[in-house]
């Protein structure tokens, strides 16, 4: 009789071990960190959450720049422009991705629209963000990184971006990956 009821006490204890174990997975994969992961935006996936992205970046630029309103009609309008320029193959859009949830993205461009015969085929990166929650994981750089192979590969010999003084988290980014100064934007 003892030895059943140990038994009995034995395969409670078990199954309660494995429920545990479970619970634990379950717990442990919801909070573990989802893998970012960088592609490139086709023409077809430039809708909601990248509009928001941009109005998040409009935001945080209109702040220390006063310039581009941060208004739904310009995001509007954006998409649009966005959406022409990857049908072109003028411009492209490196995304990261946590899951399924767009959490950042660089947008650059390419042109010989110029008319001048010139030295260098420069490539522009023109927008990087990243969502606040996001930052400091290398995720910009990535996205930048991206931005820069895909012109290597259209032909690019330079990159070219424009920063504000003022944004000194963004300079030290792109100083990380081997930007440098090389003009003064002035202002009166
Ligand atoms: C600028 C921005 C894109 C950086 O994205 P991020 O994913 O946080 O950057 P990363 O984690 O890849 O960091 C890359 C480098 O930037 C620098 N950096 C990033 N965050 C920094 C901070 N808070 N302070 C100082 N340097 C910082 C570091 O040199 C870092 O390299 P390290 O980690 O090897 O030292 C992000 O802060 C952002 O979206 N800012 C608002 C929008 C913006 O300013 N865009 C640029 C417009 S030109």
């Amino acid at each position: 009789m003892e030895g059943i009821h140990l038994l009995v006490k034995k395969r409670i204890q078990e199954t309660l071990h494995s429920y545990i174990c479970v619970a634990n997975a379950f717990v442990w994969f919801n909070v573990m960190p989802k893998e970012i992961e960088i592609s490139e935006c086709r023409t077809e996936d430039v809708g909601d959450p990248i509009k928001e992205l941009w109005l998040g970046l409009a935001h945080e630029m209109f702040e220390i720049e006063h310039f581009t309103i941060p208004s739904e009609a310009n995001a509007n309008r954006w998409v649009e422009f966005v959406r022409e320029g990857l049908v072109s193959g003028r411009n492209f859009l490196s995304v990261a991705k946590s899951g399924r949830e767009p959490v950042g993205y660089a947008f650059a461009s390419v042109s010989r629209d110029f008319p001048l015969e010139v030295a260098e085929f420069v490539g522009s990166i023109n927008d990087v963000y990243v969502l606040p929650e996001f930052r400091g994981k290398g995720i910009g750089k990535r996205l930048v990184i991206k931005c820069i192979e895909k012109m290597k590969a259209k032909g690019v010999t330079a990159a070219r971006l424009a920063v504000l003084t003022e944004n000194t988290t963004a300079v030290k980014l792109y100083e990380k990956l081997g930007f440098r100064i090389y003009r003064y934007g002035m202002l009166k």
